[in-house]
């Protein structure tokens, strides 16, 4: 197989027009940037909705090509957070604005929400003392970990997760595209199992099709060889684990766990949460069931002992499951 550019690279949109879902976000953008005075943006909302493709888009509306290189400072927050990364590049960028009259400058700080508390604040002075032609667009997840002061000088857009039929509908036209053979009678499942996997995020869709492609998966079509390679369980293993839970074997649903060669706890619950609703467990006993899930998920996410919360949610759930 030939090396290709990521698929998420060669598809990403090119203009507003094929930003899909984002109405709200984009139709107020179009207006907003209108005005060459405007403030800074944060665009949040979860991951693979079009945040990226978004900035870079306005980026290109004001920016010929050959400008990108000197007026577009991208970096990601994550693996740069050290303070004097922030004041030394930031502030260098900035200031060299001063001598290049005119042209408008961005910087995209993605993953802005990772920041620690203290550089945002060293980022907040850089950013009031900005001059006009410079323009931050801040990325993130989860507005509510930039601090205030950020906040209110920036125009805040919201993205939301893209819907079942969108994230299909895109990855059936790079299908088309790529002229890829996928079994007619098997596709529809096929995509529905790439939505599941994707949780909305359309990145993630598109980087397991091209992955499937890559280790040749899609010739008979290994739904479960799929949903291996991308941390979940396989239909098989899923069946022997409900089964084992609702005979109430604690011990062989441990067993069974640890046989999963590719385990992620949240991947894990993300699917055990969705087989559930398909098991019988007294109305009276879902609220229950479902708020200590989320406890589990919100402890993981925490750093908790992934075996440790696994074990107490096996556990729960056999306390609640019926036979
Ligand atoms: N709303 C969208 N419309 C069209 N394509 C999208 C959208 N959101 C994500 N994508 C696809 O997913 C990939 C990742 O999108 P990106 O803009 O980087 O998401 P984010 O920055 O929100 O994580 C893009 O290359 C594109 O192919
Ligand atoms: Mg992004």
């Amino acid at each position: 197989m030939s090396i290709e550019i990521p698929w998420v690279e060669k598809y990403r949109p090119q203009s507003f027009e094929n930003i899909v879902s984002q109405n709200i976000a984009i139709n107020s953008l179009k207006e907003f940037i209108k005005n060459p005075n405007m403030p800074h943006m944060i665009f949040t909302g979860p991951a693979g909705t079009g945040k990226t493709s978004t900035a870079l888009i306005i980026v290109k509306n004001f920016l010929k090509e050959e400008e990108l290189r000197t007026n577009l400072l991208e970096v990601n927050a994550s693996d740069t957070v050290r303070i004097d990364f922030v004041r030394n590049v930031l502030k260098n960028f900035v200031n060299q604005s001063l001598i290049k009259n005119g042209r408008l400058k961005f910087i995209i700080l993605d993953e802005a929400d990772n920041i620690p508390g203290q550089v945002q604040q060293a980022l907040r002075r850089i950013i009031e003392k900005a001059s006009i032609n410079i323009k931050f667009i801040l990325l993130c997840n989860y507005i509510n970990r930039i601090i205030d002061p950020i906040i209110s000088r920036c125009a805040v857009f919201r993205f939301v997760n893209l819907p079942k039929e969108k994230i299909v509908e895109r990855l059936k036209f790079i299908t088309e595209n790529e002229k890829l053979q996928i079994p007619k009678d098997k596709s529809e499942e096929f995509y529905e199992l790439l939505f599941f996997i994707s949780g909305g995020d359309l990145r993630k869709a598109i980087n397991t099709l091209q992955m499937a492609v890559a280790l040749e998966l899609l010739n008979n079509l290994d739904l479960s060889e799929i949903l291996k390679i991308s941390g979940f369980m396989d239909k098989r293993t899923l069946d022997e684990l409900i089964v084992a839970l609702k005979s109430k074997d604690f011990k062989k649903s441990i067993e069974i766990i640890d046989s999963i060669e590719t385990f992620d706890s949240r991947n894990f619950i993300r699917q055990i949460v969705d087989a559930l609703s398909h098991v019988n467990i007294k109305p009276k006993k879902v609220p229950a069931l479902r708020s200590f899930i989320a406890d589990i998920d919100y402890r993981i996410s925490q750093g908790a002992n992934e075996n440790i919360q696994v074990s107490a949610l096996l556990a729960e759930i056999i306390e609640k499951i019926e036979g």
